[in-house]
């Protein structure tokens, strides 16, 4: 099948000016996502990764900044805000702030579709019911006509998912689109956006801090830590043999999925350095078990393998 990139993300990087030096949120992140892929993006809160959205969709505040190459079916940069909402689309974690509050779903829904598609507004009302119904709501003309606080935290992320989808985006980029939803009502907007995947083409870039979430529904998997991608890899190959340490001790970390749910999940123990922290190493080595002398003199350089694999480590694990 040939790949056909849809974002391409080059040597990007996020900082803010502060007191305690500079924040450094974003380290050289390159990545790409293809058509009809879904590509999943990992790492403990505070490595990156919403810094790494906001910049790919051009809505970091203005005090950051940004510096590399995004990309958008080919175009460059900028072309990324001419098309956010319309050919690339966002969720984020919390459906309540998302939603405006004192509008009912139904105009909200219609506003999109007015503004993007100049559609009439009955017309547009109509597409709304519809793509509800698409997203499994089973009332959709009563949910059309509730306000957000009327809805249960999995029906409105459902909304939000309806809405982002109703100008048909290429892209949708999902940050921890599950993490404020009960496990059950996780799983069925996790098996939501398979199904989109598989049906509309549309690629995906899911982001959650838990492993389990990515596993099940992307391709490839690019973990992150302390603002730098650290490991890539096909997720089937990452799971079988993770290469680097930290993707090891993410997986140690996650819970089985076949087997009982610890009571306590394990949490690897220690702190990511703090993205002010300048260190000449690998930023990993105070919780690294394979750390050897060279880990804190010099920061490892991105090997990349034939098999679309790729990490940064002095070490690493054998395959
Ligand atoms: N406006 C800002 N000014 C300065 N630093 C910021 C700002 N916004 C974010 N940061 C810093 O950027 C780093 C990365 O944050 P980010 O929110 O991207 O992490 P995350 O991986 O999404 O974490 P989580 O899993 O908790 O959502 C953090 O160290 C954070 O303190
Ligand atoms: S470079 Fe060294 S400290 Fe860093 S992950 Fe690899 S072995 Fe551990
Ligand atoms: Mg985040």
């Amino acid at each position: 099948m040939s790949r056909e990139p849809i974002l391409e993300v080059e040597r990007l990087r996020v900082a803010y000016a502060g007191r305690g030096g500079q924040v450094e949120a974003v380290r050289d992140v390159s990545l790409r996502v293809d058509a009809g892929e879904c590509v999943g993006i990992v790492g403990e809160s505070g490595s990156g990764k919403t810094q790494l959205c906001l910049a790919v969709l051009g809505l970091l505040p203005p005090n950051a900044r940004r510096d590399g190459v995004v990309r958008f079916a080919g175009a460059p940069g900028d072309a990324v805000r001419a098309v956010r909402g319309e050919r690339i689309a966002m969720v984020f974690q919390d459906p309540q702030t998302a939603l405006t509050p004192h509008l009912r779903i139904g105009t909200q829904m219609a506003e999109v579709l007015v503004h993007h598609r100049r559609v009439s507004g009955p017309a547009a009302r109509e597409a709304a019911r519809a793509m509800l119904a698409h997203v499994g709501i089973s009332d959709p003309d009563r949910c059309l006509r509730r306000y957000p606080h009327e809805l249960s935290g999995g029906m409105r992320q459902r909304v939000l998912i309806a809405t982002s989808l109703l100008c048909e985006p290429q892209l949708l980029i999902a940050d921890e689109p599950t993490t404020a939803l009960d496990v059950t009502v996780q799983a069925q907007v996790l098996e939501l956006l398979a199904r989109l995947r598989r049906e509309r083409r549309m690629a995906i870039l899911l982001v959650s801090h838990d492993l389990a979430v990515v596993a099940g529904l992307a391709a490839r998997i690019v973990v992150m830590y302390a603002g730098r991608v650290v490991e890539e890899a096909p997720a089937d190959a990452l799971f079988r043999g993770p290469r680097h340490p930290y993707t090891a001790a993410l997986i140690a970390c996650a819970p089985n999925p076949d087997g009982p749910i610890p009571a306590r999940m394990a949490t690897l123990p220690g702190q990511p350095p703090g993205a002010t922290e300048r260190f000449p190493g690998c930023p990993f080595v105070s919780r690294c078990d394979r750390a050897v002398e060279r880990c804190r003199r010099e920061d490892p350089a991105m090997v990349a393998l034939d098999d679309g694999r790729r990490f940064a480590c002095h070490a690493p694990l054998s395959a």
